[in-house]
Order: structure tokens, then C-alpha cells, then sequence
């Protein structure tokens, strides 16, 4: 079983890990099969799943769907799932719908910080031991508030301030810190300032470990943000390009009798 502790152990000897969003059983067991020991049911899956243009859709009713399915085929795996959106309005709530997730095979409950309220959540939660990882930066749940999905962090006061929220969430005791969309420079200082292993996203080479949604790598989502990668090629595409050519040209199915 895959456990924080490893997270711990390799900030501390200064390696790096990966993790990748995941939603089915198929895709949680070959990602854990070539390595990938952490993984995230993200609300990502409101854009890559069910078709909507931000994560607003979720409700944590899907988010439990899919740690089950990805619980199942992964079952070693250190798993990170997401509070969606207005799922953690005040304590109780936070509460409840944490444990929902963490009854279903959650190991780690992950929720967007955007201010003091969200803060003050986080702290009722860790008093529970609910193990948290703060989500700061671009938070996509607000991207109404912020108005887009901008890079955070650019001028000083807002980049002084996420610093001070990521020391503020070390003290309350979150396990773990991820880092979304703001620049590298501020992501180095806040990496090198917390002990709490830091996964970026969008945020430069310098955090303990890199996310990115599985789909994107795969380069299979058309709405594939700047600092995504696609490690894929089409090869997707071209599957099932030649499959429609060889039922039309009668190639496929082979005749085996
Ligand atoms: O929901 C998600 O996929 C995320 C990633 C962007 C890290 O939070």
C-alpha cells in the first residue's frame, strides 16, 4: 500500500513523483501497473468526462462513483479525491462529504483554497485527522470569481498572500500542497519553505512531484491547457481511424473458421 509516507521520504532525498487524474478501473490498474503509485479522482472530470466546460457540474456524488471505480482497479494506490464545488460550505458538510469519500477508498481529501472561509474549513477538518491536500493557485472552482482560468500569483501582494496561505496550511496540518497555474519562482519558494511534499500542476519544474489529467497527457481533450503535454501522438485517433477503414473495406473481422 502505497502510503504519504513514501511522499514524505522522497521530498526528503530530493526526488521527484508523478501522479495523474484517473476515472476507471481499467485506466487506475495499467496507470499503477508502469509506476504510478498516486492518483487523483479530480473534478476535472466535469470538462473530460461529462462534457461541460468547468468543473461546476460535479457533485460529490460523482466524484464517489468514480473512487470506487478507480479503487477497484487500483486498489495499492494512494488516492487523492476532490471536494467539487459548493461541497464544503461550511464544517459540516466538509465533514460529512469527507468521510463519504474516504469510506469509499479516498485516502486523501484534496479542496481549493481560495480565502480565510476555506482556510478556517481546512483547519476544522484537520482537527478530525482528515488528511488534506490544499489546492492553491488557479482554482477552477472560482473561475467565475477569478474570471478565467489565469495564471495566479503574478503580482506581489496576490503572490505574498498564496505564500502565506501554503505556510498556513502547513501549520493546520494538511499532508500535502498542490500548486496550480501560478509562476516558478513562487512555486520554488513555497516548495523549498514547506516540509508537506508539493505537487504542481502549471507551476514550473521546481515542486516535489507534477499532475497532470490523464486525458491531456493522452492528448485526447481538445481544451488542452498551455502547460499540459500530450505523450500520446493521435495514436488514439489513429486506432480508431483504422478500425472504421478495415470494417468498411471488409479487412476486419478476420475470418478465423
Ligand atoms: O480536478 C483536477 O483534475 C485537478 C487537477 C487540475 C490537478 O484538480
Amino acid at each position: 500500500m502505497y502510503t504519504i509516507n513514501h511522499l514524505k521520504k522522497i521530498k526528503k532525498n530530493k526526488q521527484k513523483f508523478a501522479v495523474l487524474t484517473v476515472y476507471d478501473a481499467t485506466f487506475a490498474k495499467l496507470l499503477y501497473n508502469q509506476g504510478i503509485n498516486v492518483m487523483l479522482v479530480g473534478d476535472s472530470l466535469g470538462m473530460v468526462i461529462q462534457g461541460y466546460n468547468s468543473t461546476l457540474s460535479v457533485t460529490i456524488n460523482d466524484i464517489i462513483y468514480h473512487v470506487r471505480c478507480v479503487k477497484n482497479g487500483a486498489p495499492n494506490c494512494l488516492l487523492l479525491a476532490d471536494l467539487p464545488f459548493m461541497s464544503y460550505n461550511n464544517n459540516e458538510q466538509a465533514l460529512n462529504n469527507s468521510i463519504k469519500l474516504m469510506r469509499v477508498g479516498a485516502n486523501i481529501i484534496k479542496l481549493e483554497v481560495i480565502n480565510q472561509w476555506s482556510l478556517d474549513i481546512v483547519n476544522y477538518l484537520t482537527k478530525y485527522s482528515v488528511p488534506i491536500c490544499g489546492h492553491i493557485g488557479l482554482t477552477p472552482q472560482y473561475v467565475n470569481f477569478l474570471g478565467g482560468y489565469k495564471i495566479q500569483g503574478i503580482h506581489k501582494n496576490d503572490a505574498n498572500r498564496l505564500l502565506n496561505y501554503a505556510i498556513s496550511l502547513e501549520e493546520s496540518g494538511v499532508v500535502m500542497l498542490l500548486l496550480e497555474h501560478i509562476p516558478e519562482l513562487l512555486a520554488k519558494k513555497i516548495t523549498e519553505k514547506l516540509k508537506i511534499p508539493v505537487v504542481g500542476i502549471g507551476a514550473g519544474v521546481h515542486t516535489d512531484g507534477q499532475i497532470l489529467v490523464l486525458q491531456d497527457m493522452l492528448g485526447i481533450n481538445n481544451n488542452i491547457p498551455v502547460f499540459a503535454k500530450n505523450y500520446l501522438n493521435n495514436y488514439i485517433s489513429i486506432a480508431i481511424s483504422n478500425y472504421i477503414k478495415e470494417v468498411e473495406s471488409g479487412v476486419f473481422p478476420i475470418n478465423k473458421n
